[in-house]
């Protein structure tokens, strides 16, 4: 499986986002999006005008830890913002298969993901039609939190399932916890404070592409 580090800009300077994604966009393959609506999680984040104003040569991947992504137009809000996958959350309170259809609607790639307490079997109907399953490693919010190891299990039985599925792994990534997530099956990596948080951005996404191969 290809290896994917998204770094989430959730733990970037909102004052110059374009500024910070220029500077990992080199390295990275994807840009992990937060958004968050004050109601799934207490924060919220960036508006949609925010993530459209960003010019990069790599996917948006945007995460949606909200409610209701249909009803309140969260869908449609970041489709039009240039999103290249929308991941949903199976806890939302929308219809998921309803989702996917709205999102493969505008030709845009689906993703679902549950939280660490949400049990495996609550998504295993969806993984023939998604294109990323995405595994939450902390609960949702915050970046800098600890990583939750007991969520390698989900990792792993999804990966025998579906070997060419890609698998993203969100929350407490460093480079120790890196190599557990790959060892387990994950091949996609969102890391915020990881990334973000050091001066020397270039040499924090390499470390963790070396932790994987150790
Ligand atoms: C957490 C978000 C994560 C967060 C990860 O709710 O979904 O994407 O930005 O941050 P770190 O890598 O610092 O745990
Ligand atoms: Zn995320």
């Amino acid at each position: 499986m290809k290896i994917k580090i998204a770094p989430s800009i959730l733990s970037a300077d909102r004052k110059k986002l374009q500024e910070d994604v220029k500077e990992i966009e080199p390295y990275a393959d994807l840009i992990h999006v937060d958004i968050m609506d004050g109601k799934f999680v207490p924060p919220t984040t960036f508006k949609p005008a925010e993530i459209k104003k960003i010019k990069t040569k790599i996917a948006k991947d945007v995460h949606l830890m909200v409610e209701h992504p249909i009803k309140d137009g969260f869908i449609d809000a970041y489709a039009e913002a240039g999103a290249h996958i929308i991941t949903l959350h199976e806890e939302c309170k929308d219809d998921i298969k309803s989702a996917f259809d709205l999102i493969r609607s505008k030709g845009i790639k689906v993703g679902i993901s549950i939280n660490p307490p949400t049990p495996l079997d609550r998504i295993k109907k969806y993984l023939d039609e998604v294109d990323m399953v995405l595994i939450m490693s902390v609960n949702p919010g915050y970046a800098g939190q600890k990583f939750i190891p007991e969520v390698l299990d989900k990792i792993r039985e999804i990966r025998r399932l579906k070997p060419k599925l890609d698998i993203e792994i969100d929350g407490g990534i460093n480079a120790d916890t890196i190599k557990l997530a790959a060892d387990a099956g994950a091949n996609v990596f969102v890391a915020g404070s990881a990334i973000f948080d050091k001066k020397d951005r270039k040499k924090a996404v390499f470390a963790l592409r070396d932790a994987i191969k150790k």
